[in-house]
């Protein structure tokens, strides 16, 4: 059992919390936020201590959740070290898919154990359930005599630990924002669509659709991409265009840069007329307009 510091009360933050207690930590303190966030956290753990000052949560804990935006990390960091919170072998790991242990090195050098442990999980507001990180794949990125604690802390918490070099890290966090929020993005952009074509449960066509898009593509790649622009069914995507010219312009951009990021895998497989035709189609608004016209739509 670690008594745990929780610093950012947020979505990832007030997680963990509950990931720890329910694993058995006793989580005694949070800092940082605003007073209202800690509320939050302090009203769903019994025990939990409120702390303005991220330094006065980290004193007395054996393991420290740093989860606070990503662009304040080094600053936090740095306060910590500079208040002399720190206690020798103390753990600290932060949340942030895209650094590594580094931004933590002034809590390492004031005698911190740190690592870098991301779950590759998306935590909207409002999620407390531990059971979302059960079975979560986490990028967990320290030193060699850091990693088997930081491991063992991610197994903890019903997550699948896998190593991430510390320099591969942004490209790493990259591709999961691509995968993640990207992935969303579409998805949203498909509802309005759907929306518009009077579709009146868009959830009941989109949500076993995609899920199966994402299923089969993460597990063979592009190969495994359907549709036409992978056929090179040019008229049906000049068709596609107009509708949404026509019906739902704000969505043509997007629908525009997303079937370039589909063709873009596929142009070894298309024979070099289509490619054309559909870089000609889906290279901008205007030029669309005259391409879908040759395409008599
Ligand atoms: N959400 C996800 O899906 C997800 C998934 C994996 C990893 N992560 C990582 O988790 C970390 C936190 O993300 P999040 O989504 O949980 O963000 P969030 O909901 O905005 O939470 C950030 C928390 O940090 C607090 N905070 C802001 N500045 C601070 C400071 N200087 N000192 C102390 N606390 C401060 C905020 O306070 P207030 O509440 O008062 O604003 C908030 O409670 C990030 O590194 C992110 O990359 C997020």
């Amino acid at each position: 059992m670690m008594r745990v510091a929780i610093i950012g009360p947020g979505r990832v933050g007030t997680l963990l919390a509950a990931a720890c207690a329910r694993a058995g930590h006793r989580v005694v303190a949070v800092g940082g936020g605003h007073a209202a966030s800690r509320d939050r956290l302090t009203g769903l753990i019994a025990g939990v201590r409120p702390r303005e000052e991220p330094a006065d949560a980290m004193r007395g804990a054996d393991l420290v959740w740093i989860a606070v935006p990503d662009d304040r990390l080094t600053q936090v960091a740095a306060d910590l070290a500079r208040q002399d919170a720190v206690h020798e072998g103390q753990r600290v790991v932060h949340v942030a898919g895209a650094y590594g242990p580094d931004v933590l090195e002034l809590l390492r050098r004031s005698g911190a154990r740190v690592a870098a442990c991301h779950p590759a999980m998306t935590v909207p507001s409002g999620a407390t359930d531990p059971e979302l990180l059960v079975g979560t794949a986490w990028a967990v990125t320290a030193s060699v005599p850091d990693r088997p604690w930081a491991e063992e802390l991610v197994r903890d918490l019903g997550g699948d630990p896998h190593t991430v070099a510390a320099d591969r890290r942004a490209l790493y966090h990259a591709a999961l924002a691509v995968g993640s929020n990207a992935v969303a993005a579409a998805v949203a952009t498909a509802r309005q669509l759907l929306l518009a074509a009077s579709v009146d449960d868009p959830a009941a066509f989109l949500g076993p659709l995609a899920r199966t898009s994402v299923d089969v593509v993460a597990e063979r790649g592009a190969v495994a991409i359907t549709g036409p622009v992978a056929r090179g069914d040019v008229a049906t995507v000049a068709g596609h265009l107009e509708a949404i010219r026509a019906d739902v312009p704000s969505s043509g951009e997007a629908y525009r840069l997303l079937a370039l990021a589909t063709l873009e895998p596929l142009r070894p497989r298309l024979d070099a007329e289509t490619i054309a035709v559909l870089d000609s189609l889906l290279s901008s608004d205007d030029r669309a307009g005259e391409a879908g016209a040759r395409w008599n739509v």
